[in-house]
């Protein structure tokens, strides 16, 4: 069954490059981001782990863990780490699980029969401190993803966790954010300081709170 927004992350133990994680006390009571590769020694898939290895440190920044899944084992994972090294410039430095029975791959509605029978697509998880799930990304195999763009998220998800706010289209961090509709015009003069600027009784904006 497909995983949606709100569920529980489903908690498993696996085998990983950095030994044996159950990963819900691998969370801890961090952000974590579970993403999956649909096979080891793949080109797009060595280009974005080397490319989450690189931004590993604007992820820790974010008190958030991030952990890849490949549906081959630790074994052929940790052959495959040299390769990445060697050509990504930056060494693999996060937990890869092995997954050679899908079975987190299953967990996690990883695998698209329509798409590939076998291999999974190009998951991506980001779950809350809470241990609930707050996005699902799903990318071909073809496509590699964009860092930038989970980052942004995890920027607005992170924001709206603790201020009553919603980013608007194409919002990066430090940009005006929305002043949720919950909020009357009196409080959210109290609320936001900053300023409240009323485009229309529903749009209402207001200088990034957290900064
Ligand atoms: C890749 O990572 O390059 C890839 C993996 C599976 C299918 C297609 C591309």
């Amino acid at each position: 069954m497909a995983i949606r927004l709100g569920d529980v992350a489903p908690d498993f133990t696996a085998d990983t490059t950095e030994g044996t994680i159950s990963f819900h006390e691998w969370l801890g009571n961090g952000w974590g981001i579970l993403f999956s590769h649909p096979k080891d020694f793949t080109p797009v898939c060595t280009t974005e782990l080397g490319g989450f290895a690189k931004r590993k440190a604007e992820f820790d920044a974010r008190n958030t863990k991030i952990i890849g899944l490949s549906v081959d084992d630790v074994t052929s994972h940790n052959k495959w780490k040299a390769d990445i090294g060697e050509t990504q410039g930056a060494e693999l430095n996060f937990p890869l699980i092995g997954d050679e029975n899908h079975v987190v791959a299953d967990l996690y509605d990883m695998i698209h029969p329509n798409a590939n029978d076998t291999l999974t697509v190009r998951s991506v998880f980001i779950v809350g401190p809470d241990k609930k799930v707050k996005l699902t990304l799903t990318y071909p195999a073809s496509t590699g993803r964009n860092i930038d763009e989970i980052l942004r998220v995890l920027d607005s998800l992170q924001l709206t966790a603790g201020y009553s706010v919603a980013t608007p289209v194409n919002w990066t961090n430090g940009g005006d954010v929305i002043i949720a509709n919950s909020v009357s015009d009196e409080d959210a003069q109290i609320k936001f300081p900053k300023g409240v600027t009323k485009i229309k009784p529903y749009l209402r904006t207001t200088p990034q709170p957290n900064l």
